[in-house]
């Protein structure tokens, strides 16, 4: 079972870094920007959580043609052995994909919103597929259903369901009942599912009787 950031505010993935609370961080265009950056810091960001300890860091390639997508591709993948380059699942996105795994590059197909996307990204080769489960839910589609037949389809093929847009703790469990191992999520979804006030307060007991027998 593996948890990642989903997020690129420093202080949120810095201390769930430094506390071992997640293995790595995943960012998108959106969410750099809602972090007030953009594509140029990237190499800045790469280096940073590195030295944090994240053992994958995963950034989007952009672009609008499988060329120009490549092209960022890679420099992601120059960043170092830790990079995973995500790449949307679309026309372009797949092209770039199936060229990225054959050169050997840790890929994640992302905004995957159908079960035959999945299964495409997986006779590529892809080492991640992530579906959006709060999206499907929007959508007024039964996420849960839809990622847990994902995995199912995908199982065993090297392809490990990733899945994203978790909004509660309760999504995480759902995916996992379903086999899901891979989870993303913002930092405080993360913190949410390590909380519950009768362990605060259990603890809270633990440290009265160590003062009263002081
Ligand atoms: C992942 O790449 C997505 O940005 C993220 O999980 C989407 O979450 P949201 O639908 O809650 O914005």
């Amino acid at each position: 079972i593996r948890f990642y950031a989903d997020s690129a505010v420093l202080t949120e993935v810095g201390e769930l870094l430094a506390d071992g609370l997640v293995h790595g961080v995943t960012t998108n265009p959106t969410i750099l920007e809602r972090a007030e950056r953009g594509v140029r810091d990237i190499p800045a960001l790469y280096a940073r959580w590195e030295g944090e300890g994240a053992e994958e860091i995963f950034f989007q390639a952009w672009g609008e043609s499988k060329t120009e997508m490549l092209r960022n591709a890679h420099s992601i993948l120059t960043l170092g052995s830790r990079a995973v380059v995500k790449v949307p699942a679309t026309r372009i996105g797949f092209a770039a994909a199936s060229t990225l795994v054959a050169e050997g590059a840790s890929v994640l197909v992302t905004a995957v919103y159908s079960q035959a996307q999945a299964l495409a990204a997986a006779s590529m080769g892809v080492r991640y597929v992530a579906p959006y489960l709060g999206r499907l839910k929007d959508a007024g589609r039964d996420g849960v259903a839809e990622i847990a037949a994902m995995q199912q389809l995908i199982a065993g093929t090297g392809t490990e369901v990733l899945a994203a847009s978790l909004r509660t703790p309760a999504d995480i469990i759902d995916l996992a009942a379903a086999g899901v191992s891979y989870f993303t999520a913002a930092p405080a979804v993360i913190l949410a599912a390590l909380q519950s006030d009768v362990s605060d307060r259990s603890a809270e007991e633990f440290e009265a009787a160590v003062r009263r027998g002081l």
